[in-house]
């Protein structure tokens, strides 16, 4: 979604924007732009790739300011003109703005009726013309840009150069913002992956702040008056760049990343001595373990379909109620909240929208919540205050994949930490344990091998639909394995559990339909194989995902084993063919595995 890159220092401001916005550019977007500050304001802006908005720009711009946007549409077309940054009359302010400005319409009336040409049909460029306004009357900068934001309703992450003032404005409120200070220089961007190779000493803006920047400072208030308590944190975990290290795409080199990613998320954490595990971010003593009413874990897309997994594996073996909810209609269903009750928000970002409502919408009727979050530092973390890292390193492809494993990973964790303190033995405890410490190499273990993806490509490029089929935990990877194949491939997918197909999705099955059946070795399999016999009845190809050694596989059409595992902890191995299909399928049919069209990396607008 829309990035914003700023930088105020001694160097030439042009090529830093331009390789922060490449930094920017797997979060998806649609233009982008910069405006170097150089006397004049310079404005540069194109629709499509970064790669097109370099080939526009001179050779050499000076300049040692300047504010830069990838833009991803939300108020009007997306085109030249509505990108980003969008200039006053006077082109002495230019602006760029990630969030949505609630109340934009009736502003542009106000300003069309004052003589103002609005360029653009952005919400975001009145911002430019009502800092004019400000600055107009006598009002300083930072007083401008305080009094502007006072009468919006919505969101800003906000970056305001002046041609006349050495200094930088930003403004966060419901939209990401963090502050970089170097030696002599600051940065600003919406993103922690375009400022980790330039300075580890960040200030993470907090809603309601407003900064000025320059070469030598930060100085943050708060919109409405006084010092802001936002500090500077020295970011060191996790924050390294990621470079794609020969693979062809990041996709594919996430999916490799899985074995080590996992051993990062669970090292540490299986008590092997006491059959539990260990997730200090929690701070949830026994007591409260024991005693809570229920469990409610809250996400979005690939998230959700994690949360889904954890709702079974904690009533499963905590005997616990648990229930996993759509994190987007979550506030807007006034859910009823028990302070006592466990609240989780799942996100790899800590950054979407739908998931902040949520926690925000818990916190405001006396709940807690807690993060299970990959980006650290990011709003839903520091929200939450509480929770766990899933560790698994920068994830820059749209398609997440080594992110919802290690979402599963730490939900299962946490299930058998609630689980040994309300229900299981010590040595069921053990066993899992034992099995959890071997994922990791079977996860290898399968990716040096991983059977015939190829031949399921085939059965799947060309298809009308793809219908996926698992039961118990291995319903939610279905929907995982079709969240997947639908986004980098746009192929059609249903997911089902696979006793619910036949009432209505049998209907869509003729001669050759592909299903994918996924059918560990648990206590559904028998189920599941009627099932895929129901498909094949009516002329479906099943490529069948099994346990190595199961005979079932000679009924597949194309079937792919993964090694044995605990049957709590399939969904770790199962759902890795699931990502390969849909990666190999894209790339056969030629779409941008990375960063598939009008998707998102992080949707921060609701
Ligand atoms: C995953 O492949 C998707 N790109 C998407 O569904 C994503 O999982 C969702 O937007 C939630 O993101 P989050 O984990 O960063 O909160």
């Amino acid at each position: 979604m829309c990035g914003i890159f700023g930088f105020i220092g001694k160097r030439a401001a042009a090529p830093l924007l331009v390789e922060g916005l490449r930094r920017l550019e797997y979060r998806g977007y649609d233009s982008s732009g910069i405006v170097v500050k150089n006397g004049d304001l310079q404005v540069y802006k194109k629709v499509g790739k970064v790669s097109e908005l370099s080939s526009i720009l001179p050779n050499h711009i000076e300049g040692y300011s300047g504010i830069a946007h990838t833009r991803w549409a939300t108020h009007g077309e997306v085109n030249d003109v509505n990108a980003h940054p969008h200039l006053n009359d006077k082109a002495d302010i230019a602006i760029v703005h990630n969030g949505i400005i609630d109340n934009a319409r009736d502003i542009r009336k106000r300003l069309e009726k004052k003589g103002y040409l609005l360029k653009s049909e952005t919400d975001s460029e009145t911002l430019a013309h009502m800092i004019t306004i400000g600055m107009d009357s006598g009002q300083t900068p930072i007083e401008a840009v305080r009094q502007t934001l006072k009468r919006l309703t919505g969101t800003w992450g906000l970056c305001v150069l002046f041609k006349d003032y050495e200094q930088i404005i930003c403004a966060r409120n419901g939209s990401p913002l963090l502050i970089g200070k170097g030696d002599g220089e600051s940065f600003v961007s919406s993103d922690p992956h375009a400022l980790s190779h330039h300075t580890q000493n960040i200030f993470f803006l907090e809603d309601g702040d407003l900064a000025i920047i320059d070469r030598d400072g930060v100085e943050i208030t708060r919109l409405e008056g006084g010092v802001s308590d936002t500090s500077m944190t020295v970011v060191e975990d996790e924050w390294e760049e990621a470079d794609i290290s020969g693979y062809p795409h990041f996709m594919l080199k996430e999916i490799h990343e899985q074995p080590e990613a996992l051993r990062r998320c669970i090292t540490g954490r299986l008590d092997k001595a006491n059959g539990g595990a260990k997730l200090g971010g929690l701070k949830l003593e026994p007591v409260r373990l024991r005693t809570a009413p229920h469990v409610r874990l809250i996400g979005c897309g690939t998230a959700l379909n994690a949360c889904k997994i954890g709702q079974l594996a904690i009533e499963s073996l905590a005997r616990i109620p648990a229930v996993a909810h759509v994190a987007s209609e979550f506030r807007y269903n006034d859910p009823v909240i028990n302070p006592n009750a466990i609240h989780f928000a799942v996100s790899q970002s800590g950054e979407t929208a739908d998931t902040i409502s949520a926690v925000k919408e818990i916190h405001l009727k006396g709940g807690e919540v807690h993060g299970i979050v990959n980006v650290v530092g990011s709003t839903i973390a520091r929200l939450c205050g509480q929770g766990v890292y899933i560790h698994s390193g920068p994830e820059q492809a749209v398609a997440s994949t080594k992110a919802f494993t290690n979402m599963v990973a730490s939900l299962l964790l946490f299930s058998i930490r609630i689980g040994r303190t309300r229900s299981f033995s010590r040595e069921r405890g053990r066993s899992l344990i034992d099995n959890f410490q071997n994922i990791p190499s079977q996860m290898e273990e399968y990716l040096s091998n991983p059977g015939p993806i190829e031949e399921a490509v085939e059965l799947v490029k060309h298809a009308k639909s793809v219908l996926f089929l698992g039961r118990g935990l291995s319903a939610p990877v279905a929907s995982e394995g079709a969240l997947k194949l639908m986004e980098v491939a746009y192929i059609p997918c249903l997911a089902y559990p696979a006793g619910e197909m036949k009432h209505g999705p049998i209907a869509l099955l003729e001669k050759d339909s592909p299903v994918i059946v996924i059918a560990p070795n648990d206590k559904h399999r028998e189920k599941t194989v009627s099932s895929m016999h129901e498909c094949k009845a009516r002329g479906a190809k099943i490529i069948l995902i099994h346990e190595d050694g199961d005979p079932i596989s000679e009924e597949a059409d194309v079937a792919i084993s993964i090694p044995k595992c605990d049957p709590l902890l399939t969904p770790l191995l199962s759902v890795v063919p699931t990502q390969l299909i849909a990666y190999q399928t894209a790339l056969e049919l030629g779409c941008d595995v990375d960063r598939p069209r009008n998707l998102a990396k992080s949707v921060t607008v609701e």
